[in-house]
């Protein structure tokens, strides 16, 4: 299909019509909390997406890589176990080159459903997967997937439905926020639903800390765009130069905490009003969570979803774990 011709509609999309982010309100809660914190879902904006998906090239970062590398080698054993004609749902997609591996190993897959809180971005996932599976009937979805959403009905009757959230995305909400979306999936995806979600596993704190402080700088541009995206749509004056990332693994938490640390007391002027930062001060702008088999299952536990199957990469890296209600 030609995209440039092609009709905005040319998928039945759902659109529920998510309330749109409140960047300023968010920005100025979290300067005026001690200590200043700014949310982590705004490093994506098209910049920010755009260092996301370079992060995802570099060496030290090896999430993806093995994460494609344990889908690729074990999709058989994946699909055997998950079965015909199901209806996938997706939580943001990215570059959809994980979604591929799925749905190509997948037996006679009935529906694709991708959710995302844009309306541009879903359309942009379900137009990038569209043409190389002509037989999946493309259901997209614009909702905020921290909640429970009404999924649409496949034309055809699926035997199930899978929700796939790979990347360990799971672990950039801390564990309340986690327990909590866990649970919108389970309410999501109803009686019989399954989800298979990637998740990043505890091992050489040095082998986590390198993949969050690439020699390249990318990962630190990546958080630094926050400011500059706060500047740009707020009218912040954050002085990029006045900041720098710090990426560290808290080995008793088993996350990367992620700081943006102020060179030099300085101030910012947010929306008429002032924020002081003292020389040192750190700002936390995310987390990262990596797992044990044994925290992962008790985190489930407590959204009342159990893991009923696994599959790590050989160095027990990174796994997917297949969860039910
Ligand atoms: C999207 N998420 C799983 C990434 C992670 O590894 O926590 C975001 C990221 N932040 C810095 N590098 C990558």
């Amino acid at each position: 299909m030609n995209l440039a011709t092609a009709p905005a509609h040319a998928w039945p999309l759902t659109d529920l019509r998510p309330s749109p982010d409140d960047i300023l309100g968010d920005a100025l809660a979290g300067l005026s909390s001690t200590p200043k914190r700014l949310p982590s879902k705004y490093f994506y904006d098209a910049a920010g997406s755009r260092l996301f998906e370079a992060i995802t090239r570099q060496p030290e970062y090896y999430l993806t890589r093995v994460e494609l590398a344990l889908l690729a080698r074990r999709a058989a054993d994946i699909a055997r176990t998950l079965g015909p004609r199901l209806h996938v749902v997706e939580y943001g997609s990215g570059s959809g080159r994980k979604t591929r591996l799925l749905l190509d190993a997948l037996q006679a897959p009935i529906a694709y459903t991708p959710v995302e809180i844009s309306r541009a971005t879903v359309l942009d996932s379900t137009a990038r997967l569209a043409d190389a599976f002509p037989g999946i009937a493309m259901l997209p979805v614009c909702a905020d997937f921290t909640r429970p959403v009404p999924l649409p009905t496949p034309p055809q009757p699926a035997r199930g439905r899978l929700l796939f959230f790979p990347g360990s995305t799971l672990g950039n909400f801390d564990d309340h926020e986690a327990v909590a979306l866990l649970a919108a999936m389970r309410d999501t995806l109803g009686s019989g639903g399954r989800a298979l979600v990637g998740i990043d596993l505890v091992k050489d704190p040095a082998v986590i800390e390198a993949a969050y402080n690439d020699a390249a700088g990318v990962t630190a541009a990546f958080t630094l765009n926050l400011l500059a995206r706060l500047n740009r749509e707020v009218g912040s004056d954050f002085d990029l130069a006045a900041f720098r990332h710090r990426a560290v693994y808290a080995a008793s938490r088993q996350r990367i905490e992620t700081d943006l640390v102020s060179l030099r007391e300085q101030s910012v002027y947010v929306a008429g009003r002032t924020f002081a930062f003292a020389a040192g001060e750190a700002m936390r702008v995310e987390i990262s969570a990596k797992y044990t088999d044994a925290g992962f299952a008790t985190l489930v536990a407590r959204a009342g979803l159990r893991v009923v199957a696994g599959w790590n990469d050989a160095r027990d890296w990174f796994g997917l774990r297949l969860l039910e209600a």
